[in-house]
């Protein structure tokens, strides 16, 4: 695996590399980023993962200075996982002056996630956007994990033209069915063992939806309720539309489930499909 930080090495490294597929990180990889590097190699010859913590996603009060960097045992698993090239650029190579032009999100980068984590999905597209001048990718993966983060990026490629094919990831879970996520190794030993609840509830509102429930709001809030009782505080817990993230217009059309919740410090994001 050849690794480059500096985005001319990069450049050099991956001209006639026949279709590349490109997978960004923020590295701390575990196995959910692993299945997207190994998903990647169907998509094309040449698989690109990239390492960069990303501090214009974060907000004044988040976890980017704590962020766990762990770049050697992360370099271990992408050469495990047999991809070909690493792009792991420091602050200085990809915002080597303040960045000072944004790519800004609509009215979405506001609800779920982005009315609790201000600015978070402009500095995501923002990066996103970068990397794929730098890397030029013909594919893109992404966990569905972050599922408003995955429609943000496939908006904002679609609507710039980029000729890019976003694809989603299933989300991977621990067999418990809490989903993977670098933010779960700050979870203390009581905070595992209780940090399933959010997924558990979220399959119980998908049952119930099935088995004919329609009042969302009425099961939104059983679920804040239970959550509360156990501990966790709630930002949301949201029945939408999957097109779009919108409240359902009514039952017959694909909804997702969407929640984040916090448990001690460790904030948790879920979502299930329906
Ligand atoms: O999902 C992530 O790890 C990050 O948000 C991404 C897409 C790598 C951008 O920094």
């Amino acid at each position: 695996m050849q690794i480059h930080a500096s985005i001319p090495a990069l450049r050099a490294a991956l001209t006639s590399r026949g279709r590349i597929v490109f997978v960004p990180t923020m590295g701390n990889l575990h196995t959910g980023h692993i299945s997207l590097m190994q998903q990647a190699r169907a998509h094309g010859n040449t698989v690109v993962a990239s390492i960069f913590v990303n501090r214009l996603q974060f907000g004044p009060n988040e976890d980017f200075d704590t962020y766990p960097r762990t770049f050697q045992a992360d370099c271990d698993k992408l050469q495990a996982a047999g991809v070909d090239v690493l792009f792991a650029p420091t602050e200085k190579d990809l915002y080597p002056e303040p960045q000072e032009y944004f790519i800004e999100p609509p009215a979405i980068q506001n609800v779920l996630d982005g009315e609790f984590r201000p600015g978070h999905f402009r500095g995501v597209a923002t990066v996103v956007s970068k990397l794929f001048n730098c890397v030029q990718p013909d594919v893109a993966l992404f966990g569905k994990k972050d599922y408003q983060q995955l429609m943000v990026i496939r908006n904002m490629t679609r609507q710039l033209a980029m000729p890019i094919d976003i694809v989603g990831g299933e989300t991977v879970r621990a067999e418990d069915g809490l989903a993977l996520s670098s933010r779960n190794g700050y979870l203390s030993t009581a905070e595992r063992a209780e940090a399933p609840r959010l997924y558990r509830l979220l399959t119980g509102i998908r049952q119930a939806i099935r088995s004919g429930a329609s009042d969302f709001a009425a099961l939104e809030m059983q679920a804040v309720g239970e959550l509360a009782a156990a501990g966790w505080k709630t930002d949301y817990v949201a029945v939408r539309q999957q097109a779009d993230l919108t409240m359902p217009k009514g039952v017959d059309v694909p909804l997702v489930v969407l929640a984040a919740s916090r448990l001690g410090a460790t904030r948790l994001i879920d979502n299930i499909e329906i």
